[in-house]
């Protein structure tokens, strides 16, 4: 059979239905109905064509295991959030999940409660307090609270060169009634790498290119939902145009100015700090 404009998509989904495996049948059927239904909704031009498979190419070519800006496209494009979203849907009572996004580090050393995280960094010193509870409120004892940031220059460790201890980045554990202190200090909000295809594309947009200033934490407990979330600063800028779509108002906390005294550490500081309250909630698998 000859093809033509009216019988390609078609013969195209027909081919990818003999996929060995019927979810990727699904997902490539799927994807061509969808990439055939965009070329012909905007009448796709070849010069356009070939501008998206050079963008395209020159985002693999920047990535490397540090930097992956196929991931921040799916990024500010609302997929990683959208995708976070179908697969987290969690009851209303458990804290929402929100994208991991690229600066996790595995394998974080175990901190003792109340541990600074931030170990001499300068910046507002910050306490994290709280519990780690099911949805009936019962709290969890030894969960492990995995926790990033970036700095008050909005630099992540992964994107620092040669760094050879941990920088920002712990593991808390809950005691016996389920709480936690973590401290470091106040995150800012910072913007994405801009200086690639992403960057590119974004500049001739009015898109703004900033996160709001947030926390990440993963808890990862048996029984329970993996929990992967940020909390962000009440008072920060950008909590309404996160271009990553992150931002949810159950996550949102103030970071309350207290002044220099006793801690929630239980320490006495010299300084004024500040001081988040915020309890973790798990849904049971
Ligand atoms: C972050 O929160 O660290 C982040 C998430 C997605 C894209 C860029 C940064
Ligand atoms: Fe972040």
């Amino acid at each position: 059979m000859f093809v033509d404009e009216d019988n390609i998509t078609d013969l195209a989904v027909e081919r990818w239905a003999t996929a060995h495996s019927p979810r990727l049948g699904e997902l490539m059927t799927a994807l061509v109905r969808h990439l055939h239904a965009f070329s012909r909704e905007v009448r796709l031009t070849e010069d356009e064509w070939m501008a998206a498979i050079e963008w395209l190419t020159a985002a693999g070519r920047i990535s490397d295991d540090k930097r992956q800006e196929l991931i921040l496209t799916s990024d500010v494009l609302g997929l990683s959030t959208l995708v976070v979203q179908l697969n987290n849907e969690f009851t209303p009572r458990a804290t929402p999940a929100t994208v991991l996004g690229p600066f996790h580090i595995d394998g974080s050393p175990t901190a003792p409660h109340g541990f600074d995280m931030s170990d001499g960094i300068p910046g507002t010193p910050l306490f994290f307090t709280g519990r780690v509870t099911d949805t009936e409120g019962k709290p969890l004892p030894d969960a492990v609270l995995d926790v990033w940031q970036a700095d008050t220059e909005g630099a992540y460790e992964a994107q620092l060169p040669e760094i050879d201890e941990a920088r920002l980045r712990a593991k808390y554990r809950t005691r016996e009634d389920g709480t936690y202190c973590i401290r470091t200090i106040a995150p800012r909000g910072y913007a994405i790498p801009m200086d690639g295809p992403v960057g590119d594309l974004m500049q001739r947009t009015d898109i703004s290119h900033f996160r709001p200033a947030h926390v990440h934490f993963l808890i990862d407990e048996p029984g329970y939902r993996k929990l992967i979330t940020h909390l962000f600063q009440a008072d920060s800028a950008y909590l309404d145009s996160d271009v990553v779509f992150g931002t949810k108002d159950a996550l949102i906390i103030p970071f309350t100015e207290r002044p220099a005294g006793t801690a929630p550490d239980g320490r006495t500081l010299e300084v004024p700090y500040l001081h988040a309250e915020y309890d973790f909630v798990l849904q049971s698998r």
